[in-house]
């Protein structure tokens, strides 16, 4: 995608010059050109301009004929390398495919899904005001991490699929029984260490003492892209040092409360587990672990 010297102005005067590309000129417009480069009277491709109307940013490419742009390729920086590549599906759902200058086009094979980036897009620009550019130049710094960060979560399985969503979803409820009553509430630790799940409480609390009269619990978190999790476990204690200070390490704030020669905080294993990923488009899938 050599667009680097390319603008609008330039382009239009190039097609005007040729006859060929002249008769496949759709539409034409300050900051657009649309081309219907297959004669159907349908545009293939539209060529967009930066908000000041000067080089082309922007390619949208109707792959598959239906008269709707399902692929865009974005150049935000103008070096000729897209930052973007964002594909629309049959249902109209938008996946960023690879992003980043430095990005090469072999990403495109990861058909890495972030479709949550996008909507946090939408947020950002409504809530806090930053730009769509402003979210490509973070992306672009953060490309690589985000990427193998994101293969990680594709290619989850078993526990560590339970790790990811857990991390992910910031916040999970923990569900314990206080006689014969349930009693739930708010937790957010979350370790996974040599294969075990972890998650931290302190004694004095009555959720420790809780799950001291009887260890089994349920969790239950959820996304907001329509799924769920519930693990249904037992707890077992880990008091060794080296955890909790794994435990610390991974989420600082905990530091201002806890330490791991404290007497307080506590490091509890999930055991015996079965947790079930649910949506509402899709069968649940259950992992025991
Ligand atoms: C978002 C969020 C995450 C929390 N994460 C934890 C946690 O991981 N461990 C913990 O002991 N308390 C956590 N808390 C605080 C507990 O929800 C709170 O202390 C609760 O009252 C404990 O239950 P209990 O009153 O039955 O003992 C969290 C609170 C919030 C709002």
């Amino acid at each position: 995608m050599d667009v680097k010297r390319v603008s609008i102005r330039q382009a239009k005067k190039r097609i005007k010059n040729d006859p060929e590309l002249s008769r496949m000129l759709v539409r034409s417009g300050w900051r657009e050109i649309a081309l219907d480069l297959d004669g159907d009277g349908m545009a293939d491709v539209l060529f967009a301009s930066d908000s000041v109307g000067r080089k082309i940013d922007t390619i949208a490419v109707d792959l598959d004929g239906s008269g709707e742009y399902n692929l865009y390729i974005h150049d935000y920086d103008g070096n000729g390398i897209p930052d973007t590549i964002l594909m629309v599906d049959d249902e109209g759902e938008r996946q960023i495919l690879a992003f980043g200058s430095k990005v090469e086009l072999g990403f495109l094979n990861l058909g890495v899904k972030i479709a949550n980036l996008l909507m946090a897009e939408d947020f950002m620009n409504r809530e806090l005001g930053i730009s769509l550019a402003d979210l490509a130049e973070y992306l672009k710094l953060n490309a690589a991490v985000m990427l193998q960060e994101l293969e990680k979560r594709e290619t989850a399985e078993g526990i560590d699929r339970v790790y990811y969503y857990l991390n992910d979803a910031k916040t999970y409820y923990l569900a314990t029984i206080d006689g014969n009553k349930p009693r739930v509430r708010p937790f957010g630790t979350i370790l996974l260490d040599e294969g075990k799940l972890y998650i931290q409480t302190g004694k004095v609390k009555d959720v420790s003492k809780q799950i001291g009269q009887n260890p089994n619990v349920e969790i239950c978190a959820c996304m907001n892209d329509g799924t769920w999790l519930r693990i249904e476990a037992e707890l077992a204690e880990d008091d060794s040092h080296d955890v909790k200070v794994k435990m610390l390490d991974k989420m600082p704030s905990l530091k201002n409360r806890y330490s791991p020669d404290d007497g307080n905080m506590q490091m509890f294993y999930l055991k015996n587990a079965t947790a079930v990923f649910s949506s509402f488009t899709a069968e649940p899938e259950t992992i025991t672990f």
